[in-house]
């Protein structure tokens, strides 16, 4: 661990509690975790863009031995706490703030949605009870259930002493994150200090990554670039439709440094201004607060970019203070290496902040624990 002045946080790291995979397992269709022939670990199957190869591999038999499976294999590193703990360990990471990953329970059944959040956050706010100071958690919202029930989950996750926010998709209700009906859950979340962690899990339709994609291209081009795209458009809309306005005290974390919002905050402005529709609805006039305010004022990014070129977009974009080192465990492990030592997803983050901010300054500090501790009241145990 690193001394008691400077602290490691990493804000983008996932679960999946055993109770979780145990769901998983049950289901025939994704999100779904499922054993194969010749396979030592069973395979967690979740991306829209998986499913056709799971069909395939399905329709032909199901127990044949195939070097082509599906989906990721099912380690240690997703369910078990002490293995998060050795991961942050050897990577010199003092605070985990964990979240379950996608997709959540964006596929649970509206009449189980309640109970279901609740037994998986209760079980969230115990894994970091067994290592108090050392890991803290974003709570999962049930989306399908009735509106009473998501509601009241709100003021039960801010009852737990560990939860310092929520993970939420992009489907919200299933119509978007700039869904009206949507706003008193902003509203419930920013009045009770819960921070959004935003982050993708559907993608762009797989017809946009071409014929050659399932054969050829394994995830690169949904992984980077459609959940980046998916971040950018749910994020554009909330912000067309004027929620960072009616709810000035919401604040987000968004996955990925913002998808590529740093990037093109410039071309939706000029697209707003020029945009002959909300110029005559009077929502392009000189009162309005720019994409880049709301990015400065509403919106934090996580520093899971990989290089100083997207981190200083990201830096310039939404500022220094507001940017948040985060891994993305158990995804992208060493394919090459041993699991259980250094992973190169990590230290590429790492090295992208100590090539925009440099070594060991103040500013490279903030970005790798400071702004968490301060944002998410990490040194607060209540
Ligand atoms: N990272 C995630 O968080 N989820 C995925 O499905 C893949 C990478
Ligand atoms: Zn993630």
């Amino acid at each position: 661990m690193s001394s008691s002045t400077y602290r490691v946080v990493d804000i983008h790291t996932h679960m999946y509690p055993p109770a979780y995979v145990q769901l998983l397992e049950t289901r025939n269709s994704i999100p779904l975790i499922r054993k194969f022939a010749g396979a030592k670990e069973p395979r967690l199957i979740i991306l829209p863009a998986e499913a056709e190869s799971l069909d395939k591999i399905t329709s032909e038999d199901p127990d044949k031995t195939s070097s082509h499976l599906p989906g990721r294999p099912v380690t240690t590193h997703y369910s078990s706490l002490s293995q998060k703990i050795h991961f942050m360990d050897s990577h010199q990471i003092d605070i985990s703030v964990i979240s379950l990953a996608n997709p959540w329970l964006d596929f649970v059944a509206s009449e189980d949605a309640g109970e279901t959040a609740k037994s998986i956050n209760q079980e969230f706010s115990d894994m970091c009870a067994t290592v108090p100071g050392r890991l803290f958690f974003f709570a999962t919202l049930p989306l399908t259930a009735p509106p009473e029930t998501l509601l009241a989950a709100v003021g039960h996750v801010r009852s737990l002493k560990y939860c310092r926010g929520v993970i939420l998709g992009t489907s919200g209700l299933g119509k978007g994150l700039d869904d009206p009906a949507l706003v008193p859950v902003f509203h419930a979340l920013a009045a009770n200090k819960l921070t959004i962690f935003l982050h993708p899990h559907y993608g762009l339709p797989s017809e946009v990554w071409g014929p050659r994609a399932t054969e050829e291209y394994g995830h690169v081009l949904p992984l980077a670039l459609g959940f980046p795209m998916e971040t950018t458009i749910a994020v554009a809309r909330m912000y067309l439709a004027g929620v960072f306005d009616q709810v000035p005290e919401l604040r987000l974390i968004l996955a990925h440094s913002g998808g590529t919002l740093p990037f093109l905050a410039g071309r939706i402005e000029s697209c707003i201004v020029h945009d002959g529709h909300l110029v005559r609805e009077g929502k392009a006039g000189s009162g309005r607060r720019t994409i880049w305010q709301v990015l400065r004022e509403q919106i934090y990014l996580d520093a899971v970019v990989y290089s100083e070129v997207g981190l200083k977009a990201a830096i310039d974009a939404s500022g220094v203070d507001r940017l948040m080192f985060g891994t993305d465990h158990p995804f992208f492990p060493p394919l090459n290496s041993d699991e259980q030592g250094e992973w190169e997803s990590v230290t590429w983050n790492a090295e992208a902040v100590r090539k925009a901010l440099g070594d060991a300054t103040d500013c490279g500090r903030a970005v790798m624990g400071g702004n968490a501790i301060e944002v998410l009241r990490l040194h607060e145990d209540s």
